[in-house]
């Protein structure tokens, strides 16, 4: 066995023993493969590498102080690249075979789902693309499926941070009739050059607010947001952001706790009203926001106090990785242990 230092690891790629593939030919798809090469060889005409043709999820295991090993929702992560494939002309992966790529693949690779005591978790990485050859704009009639598994550190080292996030006009994400309810390759690529002035400047990440009317929020970086005003759990509704399985799992959890939930259009100025606000993904759970700045604008959001984590950011927080790694009953049902 590797060295791995558990308690260092970062959110980057480990080789782990095996990866799990699908091939989809003559219209349906074939059965799951082991593999433990980290290579594929791809066609140069392949619809993926010419028109992103292409979609991909990110979902986790963890291990409990049981020593059992949970996987956090991945039915849901299973509809969201299903509703990726309708948007990009994919054939759908039926559910049952993404969950059986996902438990065969944890399985064989169970030495790399870190110990309880680092924080850390196993996170899946499924992908799907076009491999048939196309010249022309037009979707392939070959795809692969590929999953593998990457052992990622906890997201805070130091403890539960607020960071600071930045609004730049400049950049937009994704269209409103556009890709941004997918997750696809094509959005993350569009976000690459304004992350990194963001980071330049000292942000963790970008804000983006509608591409259409630059009025109402969108997203944090790859991270839904939410705010907390008075009882109420505030999160956008808008068609151009990834429908987020942490946030979807944050608004069960604010109204077990007695918030209020709204889904609705946020305008931008609205973040002055906030006690607290935080990004939410599996990567973090909850990044809570220390401050907005409308930079384009000169403005700031202040969305903490002496710039740390509000309690309710950190309630949810502590809530939501219970349930994660066992140390709360699953009483709704979105852990799947693994035999
Ligand atoms: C653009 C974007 N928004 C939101 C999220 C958070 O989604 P989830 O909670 O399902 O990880 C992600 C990460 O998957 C993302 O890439």
């Amino acid at each position: 066995m590797e060295n791995i230092d558990w308690n260092n690891l970062g959110f980057g790629y480990v080789k782990t023993d095996y990866n799990i593939r699908c091939t989809y030919k003559n219209g349906e798809w074939g059965e799951l493969e082991v593999s433990n090469s980290e290579y594929f060889p791809m066609h140069i005409a392949a619809t993926a590498i010419h028109y992103g043709q292409e979609s991909f999820e990110g979902l986790k295991a963890f291990r409990g102080k049981d020593g059992k090993i949970r996987i956090f929702r991945m039915d849901e992560n299973a509809r969201r690249m299903q509703d990726s494939s309708d948007g990009t002309l994919m054939p759908r992966l039926p559910i049952e075979k993404f969950e059986e790529a996902v438990l065969k693949a944890v399985k064989l690779n169970e030495r790399f789902v870190p110990p309880y005591e680092s924080g850390a978790s196993l996170y899946i990485r499924p992908v799907m693309f076009g491999t048939g050859a196309e010249v022309g704009v037009k979707p392939a009639k070959e795809y692969m499926f590929i999953l593998f598994v990457t052992p990622v550190g906890p997201y805070f080292k130091g403890g539960f941070q607020a960071t600071p996030f930045v609004i730049m006009r400049e950049y937009d994400r994704s269209a409103p009739l556009g890709m941004g309810k997918y997750k696809v390759g094509g959005n993350y690529a569009a976000s690459l050059v304004a992350g990194k002035k963001a980071h330049e400047l000292g942000y963790s990440n970008v804000f983006y607010l509608d591409a259409k009317e630059k009025k109402y929020i969108d997203e944090c970086g790859a991270a839904n947001f939410f705010g907390i005003k008075g009882n109420s759990y505030v999160t956008p509704e808008s068609t151009s952001i990834l429908p987020s399985i942490t946030n979807k799992s944050l608004m069960v959890l604010a109204e077990e706790f007695g918030l209020k939930v709204e889904r609705r259009h946020i305008q931008v100025e609205e973040l002055a009203t906030f006690e607290e606000a935080g990004a939410c993904g599996t990567a973090a759970v909850i990044s809570p926001i220390e401050r907005i700045d409308d930079y384009d604008k000169n403005i700031t959001y202040k969305l903490t106090k002496n710039g740390k984590p509000g309690p309710v950011c950190e309630k949810l927080y502590n809530r939501l990785r219970a349930i994660q790694y066992g140390d709360e009953p699953d009483k709704y049902g979105w852990v799947t242990i693994l035999d």
